[in-house]
């Protein structure tokens, strides 16, 4: 267990790190018994010299200036190699470190304590272990809020980490209800009975055919109650997909328990929020179900209701995540009317061959919130790049039979048109915006050999929600 504190003064007799940029290892040359040691400072490279206590110093290559926003990743990845050799405190010389890097400074090495192993039957022992910052100035409350981001983060990865077999939608549901109980925020949880009383009717199809039954979790942190929700927050919660009728191959299949990436991060952010007692009304929104197969299973052709009124013909029981969001998009709009509404999902495969592990798939009119974004990503390094909804991609959503229809049956354009179809349900809010993650929620990480959650997306929205007026 890591806790965390600050120091004013490096002791040189014990344990530290020394964050480095390229080229500035000579102001650190008092701390160091050599003279120049054999170190480049490259990006999230370290070197271990011990001092003449036998103490551990190491040298953290922070990189150059271009990788100033991709920090956390240098300290997650010392923490992360280097704990199990810590005996009790750990100091970190925050004094060369600007107010955004020691908080980045804070996460990553919160982020290093993760385990991805929740599920072995021989648990690592965890011995407690402090991370002293180090500086004259008064850095408590930077230390102190990126631990608790990197603690949330580390939560939320637990929970896309882990399998479809324990982490069912009430499952999901349990999981909110305790986190709003422990840090003091509201979370009701919509069970079976009262999305058939509410009409959530295509979270339920869905859900149809699993013997794990839907759910709708919504959580809400209002620090100015009698005021307007500044910010909805949307998570497509799929806690497995094979598909549907419309079946995955099984290769790969395992990591579709990750399908409820876009959840996760609305869970954790709202959670965050209440812990840092952030300004900002927010309701979180989760819609989630198991997209299983089955002989109750929802059918191609089928044309079903929704929570909005419009009816639609599925084409695809693969293309399930833009059902779910659409019943959430409708139930937020109507219920909480909130001044912008941004949604989180892991929606297409498209969205991975156009962007890669590198970008999410950003989709909004606002031509004001897509700057924000952006900017928010380029600075926490969970980015975003833009892409169109223009009006063309309309008619590939056409229905003979029904309102609308969940795919256009192309192979083209995939992202978009996944896209549009929420826009659908939005009752053209001009503050909308959906983020498509599918590329970046879960994949190859240096710190599994399979792949593994990423936590994209946390850093990103508090830091928007920072930004707002
Ligand atoms: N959950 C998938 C999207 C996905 C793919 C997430 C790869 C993460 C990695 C989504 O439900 C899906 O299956 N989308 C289909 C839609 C198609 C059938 C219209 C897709 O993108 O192939
Ligand atoms: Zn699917
Ligand atoms: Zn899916």
């Amino acid at each position: 267990m890591m806790t965390f504190t600050t120091i004013s003064k490096i002791d040189t007799s014990k344990d530290f790190i020394l964050p480095c940029y390229q080229g500035y290892l000579k102001r650190f040359q008092k701390y160091l018994p050599v003279e120049k040691p054999d170190f480049d400072a490259e990006f999230a490279t370290y070197q271990l010299i011990y001092g003449q206590k036998g103490n551990r110093i190491y040298l953290l290559g922070l990189g150059t200036t271009k990788d100033a926003n991709k920090i956390v990743r240098a300290f997650q990845k010392l923490a992360f190699d280097n704990k199990k050799f810590w005996k009790t405190a750990i100091q970190v010389n925050a004094e060369t470190l600007s107010s955004e890097e020691i908080m980045k400074a804070a996460i990553g090495m919160a982020m290093g304590e993760y385990q991805i192993g929740q599920f072995k039957s021989k648990k690592s022992k965890e011995s407690p272990l402090k991370i002293e910052f180090a500086s004259t100035k008064s850095i408590k409350q930077l230390v102190e809020e990126g631990s608790l981001i990197g603690q949330t983060i580390n939560r939320i990865k637990a929970l896309v980490d882990a399998p479809a077999n324990h982490k069912t939608p009430e499952f999901l549901g349990a999981w909110a209800l305790n986190s709003a109980k422990q840090v003091d925020y509201e979370c009701t949880v919509l069970h079976k009975k009262e999305l058939i009383e509410q009409k959530f009717d295509a979270v339920l199809s869905v859900g149809k055919g699993s013997i794990h039954s839907p759910v709708v979790i919504t959580t809400k942190y209002l620090p100015r109650p009698k005021e307007a929700i500044d910010v909805g927050l949307v998570g497509k919660g799929i806690t497995f997909d094979t598909g549907g009728l419309s079946i995955k191959p099984s290769q790969n299949l395992h990591y579709m328990k990750s399908d409820m990436g876009g959840a996760a991060v609305v869970l954790g952010v709202v959670e965050l929020a209440a812990k840092l007692k952030l300004n900002c009304n927010i309701v979180g929104v989760v819609a989630s179900a198991e997209n299983a197969v089955d002989a109750s299973s929802y059918r191609p052709g089928d044309v079903i209701n929704s929570h909005s009124g419009k009816t639609i013909e599925i084409i695809d029981t693969d293309a399930e995540g833009r059902l779910v969001m659409a019943d959430a998009l409708s139930y937020i709009i109507k219920t909480f009317k909130p001044k912008q509404l941004i949604d989180l999902a892991t929606l297409t495969g498209s969205v991975v061959r156009t962007l890669g592990n590198s970008a999410a798939g950003m989709f909004t009119e606002s031509a004001e919130m897509a700057d924000a974004m952006y900017t928010s990503g380029e600075l926490t390094h969970e980015r975003v790049w833009r892409l169109p909804l223009y009006e063309d991609f309309e008619e590939d959503l056409h229905s003979d039979v029904a309102d609308i229809r969940n795919f256009s049956g192309k192979p083209v354009a995939g992202a978009i048109n996944a896209a549009k179809f929420l826009q659908a349900f939005t009752e053209d809010h001009p503050n909308w915006m959906h983020l498509d993650i599918a590329g970046v929620a879960f994949g190859d990480s240096s710190f599994s050999k399979m792949k593994s959650a990423s936590g994209f997306g946390v850093q990103l929205i508090l830091n928007y929600l920072k930004g707002l007026k």
